[in-house]
């Protein structure tokens, strides 16, 4: 595609790698330091990734922004604003782009959203996790319930727009409770929510508490009523899900992860930052250092933290087609699978799947997974790119 022709989103990813804590289910790039962090130091390097990724492809207008980790709310706002201005010597940024900033709700950190709004953050994604303190405390969290309203409050006053993520399915999590909570969350939310099932990721202290059997996950009844639940519940507050985990007023979804889930074109810089772009009409897969420490290094004397740049077959295309948009409601069109795969989609098997009610045809033609076929996606996914 012509660099003139790209009318296409194109989405910029920021990862902040540092948290004060780490949270015992989560695996994301995370991590703690005792000392201050050299912000300064860590700009100078998100620039010089920037410029390098800007060379390999130029031209492009920037949709979305999103400062993800890890903590961003723990970067000072001079930060933010730093890393927004290289982004917008090296690309042109649309008038209208969508900057969003992941933050934790604690009080400390809600301070500084005003300076983040003076930078050029137009949307916040709070962490808010749960409405319950005893939760909160069990799932690791710094802040209390009051303080995650009290910064959701600051956000709404804020920002034009904002979400918050909680976490569902917890260990002895009663149906009514989950009900009782969303309710509540639904009437602090504005026009998104993420609503997550807990997973146990390997290698986390939860996943060890799992493995002895000293956390109990709900079973696959009550998680399927769980998520039944939440669906109908956001639906009838007028949050529809609009991919599996996540409900927005329509015309409100969080465009940069629209980018992702519709394999389009998105720069990944930081530590650990994927990307997918378009170097000479091949589409590349990329990924940096994961180690902050390692990765300014490789930045200061490579000009690049880049350690994975391979070029995607169109059977890997394709394959990522499947397993990103099957995730959103609106589905894929099959006919930009077929142009991907160089055949069409197993007939056969759509028509298979779609007798067990987990796929459905749309009226124009695009494949799109059911509610009922949502909680089994993963052998949905697998079994159509077989
Ligand atoms: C990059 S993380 C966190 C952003 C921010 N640091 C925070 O914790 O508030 C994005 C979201 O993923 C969700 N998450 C992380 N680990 C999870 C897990 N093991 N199961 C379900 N959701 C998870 C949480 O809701 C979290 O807010
Ligand atoms: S959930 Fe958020 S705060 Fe907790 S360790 Fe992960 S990234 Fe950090």
């Amino acid at each position: 595609m012509a660099d003139a022709d790209r009318a296409t989103p194109f989405g910029v990813y920021v990862h902040w790698p540092f948290c004060l804590s780490k949270c015992p289910y989560c695996d994301f790039n995370s991590h703690v330091r005792q000392a201050a962090i050299d912000q300064p130091r860590y700009v100078a390097a998100f620039t010089a990734e920037i410029a390098a990724t800007a060379a390999r492809i130029p031209g492009r207008t920037v949709s979305t922004i999103f400062f993800g980790g890890g903590t961003p709310s723990l970067m000072a706002p001079a930060t933010v604003g730093a890393v927004l201005d290289a982004i917008a010597r090296h690309w042109t940024v649309a008038p209208d782009a969508e900057i969003t900033l992941e933050a934790n709700p604690s009080s400390v950190e809600a301070t500084r959203f005003r300076g983040y709004r003076a930078a050029g953050v137009n949307r916040v994604s709070l962490g808010v996790q749960s409405l319950d303190d005893a939760v909160l405390r069990q799932l690791g969290r710094l802040h209390t319930a009051r303080e995650a309203l009290d910064a959701v409050a600051v956000a709404r006053a804020m920002f034009e727009r904002y979400s918050f993520d909680l976490i569902y399915a917890r260990p002895g999590q009663t149906l009514t409770a989950w009900r009782n909570e969303l309710a509540a969350a639904l009437a602090q939310a504005g026009e998104h929510l993420s609503l997550y099932q807990l997973t146990i990721e390997p290698e986390t202290p939860f996943a060890a508490l799992h493995a002895t059997g000293k956390l109990v996950l709900p079973d696959d009844d009550l998680g399927r009523d769980l998520y039944d639940a939440t669906l109908e519940q956001c639906a009838t507050a007028g949050l529809p899900a609009y991919e599996v985990s996540n409900h927005a007023r329509p015309g409100a979804e969080c465009r940069h992860n629209l980018v992702y889930w519709r394999a389009g074109e998105y720069a990944g810089i930081g530590p650990g930052a994927h990307g997918r772009i378009e170097v000479d009409g091949v589409r590349r897969a990329t990924a940096t250092e994961k180690r902050p420490e390692a990765w300014l290094m490789r930045v200061e004397t490579a000009g690049h933290g880049v350690t994975v740049d391979d070029a995607l077959s169109r059977d890997e295309q394709a394959d990522e087609l499947l397993l990103m948009g099957l995730r959103l409601a609106e589905g894929i069109d099959p006919a930009r699978y077929a142009a991907l795969a160089g055949r069409r989609l197993d007939t056969g098997r759509i028509a298979a799947l779609a007798g067990h009610g987990f796929v459905e045809t749309t009226a124009d033609g695009r494949l799109r997974v059911t509610r009922s076929g949502f909680p089994v996606l993963d052998a949905v996914v697998a079994d159509l790119a077989a």
